[in-house]
């Protein structure tokens, strides 16, 4: 008797390419500037030092909880930027600025406006990591003593240097001095010593340009961890970093007049992958600056 045959399965002699492949990270969406919500809208932000205009009409939106990185060639305006955003070129002799900048709605250059008061929601970080010659303890605590904090000064300065990412190091040594510490660490005693008073903005003028690259991957991840609870604007010339940390970036140039002008301001992703401006794309595959 004949009997039909079963048809042979062969068994796969390669597992499926697919199956071997790690699961995709999925892919954080790429951010709309005009869908979310703002900290900062800057609208024909201009700047002189003396007679000297060092940006021209400068204008976009940085939003709530997102990092937005500003890049640009040296001395194309990037710290006189950051700098506007919390007066802080306010005390620079001959200092100047036109235009408009709201934060959360509010002019911060306005007759109300108070620029102590304007600074306590607005921490900075500098190139570098300036530590107070101080304790540990007494850096974190120092802004928290000045406002008057009278709630747990020990467990602000914890909760502080927990969210900086350097309680673990520094936990045994809290009266140590704040100089004492690595570069790396010094600089992340500086980001503790902002979040203690409890701000809502942190700008980073190029945070890791004096550190090594593994103290700045820590900062680097410290920021992605950050921007769940603060809105983070960190000018860097490093377009890895920027690409690494941020969703959106602003680009400045400043050209024969050497005036900062934004050529353009985007998601991070699409500045990078796909510019809109022949500038832009000269800048990011290396061609000046
Ligand atoms: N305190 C200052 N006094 C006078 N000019 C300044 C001062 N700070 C910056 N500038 C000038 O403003 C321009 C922009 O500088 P800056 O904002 O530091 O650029 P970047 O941070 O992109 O390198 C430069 O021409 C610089 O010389
Ligand atoms: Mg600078």
């Amino acid at each position: 008797m004949v009997t039909a045959q079963e048809p042979r399965v062969r068994p796969p002699i390669h597992t499926p390419v697919v199956a071997m492949r790690a699961p995709e990270p999925a892919a954080e969406p790429v951010p709309e500037p005009s869908t979310l919500e703002h900290a900062f809208e800057l609208r024909d932000l201009s700047a002189w030092y003396g007679s000297a205009q060092a940006l021209r009409d400068i204008t976009f939106d940085i939003p709530k909880n997102h990092v937005t990185a500003i890049i640009g060639p040296s001395g194309c305006g990037k710290s006189t930027l950051i700098r506007c955003l919390n007066r802080m070129n306010d005390l620079i002799p001959g200092f100047r600025a036109g235009g408009h900048i709201a934060y959360h709605g509010e002019d911060i250059n306005g007759p109300e406006a108070d620029p102590v008061l304007l600074r306590r929601h607005i921490g900075m970080v500098f190139q570098k990591p300036n530590p107070f010659p101080k304790s540990v303890f007494d850096n974190v605590a120092f802004g928290p003593r000045i406002n008057g904090y009278s709630g747990d000064l020990r467990a602000l300065v914890e909760e502080s240097l927990r969210r900086a990412a350097l309680w673990d190091e520094v936990r045994d040594k809290l009266g140590a001095s704040g100089l004492a510490l690595s570069g790396g660490q010094q600089q992340r005693l500086c980001i503790a010593r902002a979040l203690a008073v409890e701000p809502d903005v942190l700008l980073m003028d190029e945070p890791c340009s004096a550190l090594d690259p593994i103290a700045t991957y820590r900062i680097e991840e410290l920021i992605a961890d950050l921007k769940r609870d603060y809105s983070i604007v960190i000018v860097t010339h490093n377009m890895q970093q920027a690409s690494r940390v941020s969703d959106l970036t602003a680009f400045l140039l400043a050209g024969e007049e050497r005036m900062g002008e934004l050529v353009e301001f985007g998601a991070t992703r699409d500045l990078f992958t796909n510019p809109k401006d022949e500038r832009t794309e000269a800048y990011i595959t290396g061609r000046f600056g």
